[in-house]
Order: C-alpha cells, then sequence, then structure tokens
C-alpha cells in the first residue's frame, strides 16, 4: 500500500473513530479526475500526524561532538565578523515576514508553522546524527517557495524569545540569499569544507534581526554535491547543531527531484520542511520526493499557494515509524 494510501486509509479509520478532522472541499480537478491533487495529499498526510505528534520524547542532549564544534566561542567573539543590513521594506514588498509587522497574514501564517518545528526541536529526542533542531527545507521541484518559506521561517523563529536561528544557505548551485538578504556568498559553507584557515565563525553573518545570523552558501566549486555528500559535511551540521541546543538551524535546499544533493542533505536534517506548490506539483512528483526522504522521521508538509492570487499557505505534518531512523 502507498504513503498515499495508507494515509487516506488512516483518515477514514479516524473519521469513524469519531476524530474530529479538518475537511476542505474537494477540489473540481480531484472529484472530476479521483486523482488526489497536492491538497488532498497534505490533508491525508495530516491525518497521519495526529498519531505521531503525540509520541512523547525526551530533550536533546549535547552530545561530545559538541565539544568538538568548529565554532570556538573565543575565535567568535575575538572577530568583528560579517553584519548585513537586511532590507525589509523589500522583504515587505516581495511578501515576507518582517519584524515590523508583526500581525500580518504571513507572519500569523508562519507563526502557526513554527510552533510543531520548535515543539519537536526542543522537546523531543533525535540522535545525534540527525539532531531535532537541524530543518531542512525542500520540496520536488524548482520554485515551489522553498527560499520563500526557509527566510520566513527563519525571520518567525528569530521573533522568539527562547531561540536564536542559524539560517544556511544550502542550494550552493544557485544561492539567493545574496539577492533577498544582501549577504555576499563567500566565505561559506563550500569553503568551510575546502579551506583549512577558516571556522565556522569566520563564515557566519550576523544581521539587523538580533537572533538571526546567516551562513552563506561559499564560493562556487565544481565538485559541490561531493562535498555536501562528505562526512566533513555530516560532521559540521552534527557540530553546528548541537553546540546550540536551543538555536535552530534552517537550511534552504534544493528540490529533491532535480538535484542530489537535496537526497543528501536529508540525510542530515532532524526535521524536514516539503514545500508543495499548490495547482502545479503533481500528487506523483510529491510522491516520488517522500520516497526520497523516508528515512527523516519527522517530515512536514507545506502546501504553498504561491501560484494563486489568494496568495497564502496551509501546512500540516507527518511522522514516520521512528525505528526507520534507529
Ligand atoms: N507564498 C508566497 N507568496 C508570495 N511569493 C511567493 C510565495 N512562495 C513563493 N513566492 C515567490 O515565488 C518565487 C519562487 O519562490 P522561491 O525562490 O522561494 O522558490 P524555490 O523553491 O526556492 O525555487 P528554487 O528551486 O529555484 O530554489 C520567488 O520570487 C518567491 O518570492
Ligand atoms: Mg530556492
Amino acid at each position: 500500500m502507498s504513503l498515499i494510501e495508507q494515509a487516506a486509509k488512516r483518515l477514514e479509520e479516524l473519521r469513524r473513530a469519531g476524530a474530529q478532522l479538518p475537511d476542505p472541499p474537494v477540489t473540481q480537478t480531484e472529484a472530476k479526475r479521483g486523482d488526489p491533487t497536492p491538497e488532498a495529499v497534505v490533508r491525508a498526510l495530516n491525518a497521519r500526524a495526529g498519531e505521531a505528534a503525540q509520541v512523547e520524547v525526551d530533550r536533546p542532549e549535547v552530545s561530545e561532538a559538541a565539544a568538538r564544534s568548529p565554532e570556538p566561542a573565543s575565535r567568535t567573539t575575538k572577530k568583528a565578523g560579517r553584519v548585513v543590513q537586511i532590507d525589509f521594506a523589500m522583504l515587505r514588498g516581495r511578501g515576507f515576514v518582517t519584524p515590523d509587522m508583526p500581525r500580518s497574514k504571513i507572519a500569523d501564517e508562519f507563526r502557526v508553522i513554527k510552533r510543531p518545528i520548535l515543539r519537536n526541536a526542543l522537546d523531543a529526542k533525535g540522535d545525534d546524527a540527525r539532531p531535532r533542531n537541524l530543518v531542512m527545507v525542500t520540496s520536488a521541484l524548482p520554485r515551489e517557495g522553498k527560499t520563500f518559506t526557509a527566510v520566513n521561517l527563519a525571520l518567525s523563529v528569530a521573533a522568539e524569545v527562547d531561540n536564536t536561528v542559524l539560517l544556511i544557505d544550502g542550494d550552493v548551485a544557485h544561492p539567493m540569499f545574496t539577492d533577498l538578504l544582501g549577504v555576499s556568498r563567500e566565505p561559506g559553507l563550500l569553503d568551510l569544507l575546502t579551506r583549512d584557515d577558516l571556522d565556522v565563525g569566520d563564515t557566519l553573518v550576523k544581521t539587523n534581526v538580533e537572533k538571526l545570523s546567516i551562513l552563506p552558501a561559499g564560493a562556487n566549486h565544481p565538485f559541490a554535491t561531493e562535498l555536501l555528500a562528505s562526512e566533513q559535511m555530516a560532521s559540521l551540521l552534527r557540530a553546528v547543531a548541537l553546540r546550540y541546543p536551543d538555536r535552530i538551524i534552517i537550511i534552504d535546499s534544493p528540490p529533491l527531484l532535480a538535484t542530489t544533493e537535496a537526497r543528501v542533505l536529508a540525510t542530515h536534517a532532524g526535521q524536514i520542511v516539503m514545500v508543495v506548490a499548490a495547482d502545479t506539483t503533481t500528487q506523483h512528483a510529491v510522491q516520488q520526493a517522500l520516497g526520497t526522504i523516508e528515512s527523516c522521521d519527522i517530515v512536514m508538509m507545506m502546501l504553498n499557494k504561491a501560484h494563486r492570487t489568494d496568495v497564502g499557505s496551509y501546512y500540516g505534518y507527518y511522522g514516520t515509524d521512528e525505528k526507520r531512523n534507529g
């Protein structure tokens, strides 16, 4: 039975058991073809989330890896470091969450989206190989709204009292943070993997949002995919995530079906936010993409209605079997 069929079956069982489930109207296409649209897929997967969300797990511990972190506080504080002034007026014009508009519709939407992510990151026990505060934002196909989501999520979490955020540009082939956030791509992630003279503190960029730092993509490299797949990359991410358990690491990533980088990055993430563009992404593509990230315990689906005039988002999440991740 496919994932979608399992989710739909579960939805039916929950209904029969008397559970109150949201039941948005079936779209015309859905009714005509009998073929679930992304909305239907997300709804079905949300139904599965009910159970998984109730699984109680403990808070992550800081491991020895944190002690070996390549981000020594002394070096970080000794240097002045880079600081970037994010242009909020520009971001606001493009529909983003901005700190000066805390009550906007988009801010409210991301407030809802970040809650389960924070809960999973801080109250749930992951393992050191997949720290739960390491959150990857991806999608099946290009242009579904990954960067839009990653940046909005980062800005939204940065408004929290208890959390700091590190936003990583993991889409090293098409880094967008220069355009959006005004941060130059070098030095950054790929440089950390190729240069011995750099540590994380040399590459982090502080911003005019007190709790938000950025790790840019770094200088382009012909073996970027191999670098991202390296053990060095895995230990870098682990160290960054485990150093401060109250810091949420958000990685903007390439699409799962168009690149191998995203699949490699997915093997490190404790949580994955999968953006699904309403109206454009087929059920088949969503299903295929989900198949590539099955090993992650927590996958949250976010339906992005970027291509509609009533721009908004509808999200949900589901958990896969804990045993899959050991
Ligand atoms: N919900 C939304 N509201 C308004 N604009 C949006 C929304 N989602 C995406 N966009 C816009 O659509 C465009 C594509 O989004 P984005 O760059 O985030 O996609 P992506 O999945 O990161 O693409 P790529 O695969 O090329 O990295 C951008 O201009 C972005 O600002
Ligand atoms: Mg992008």
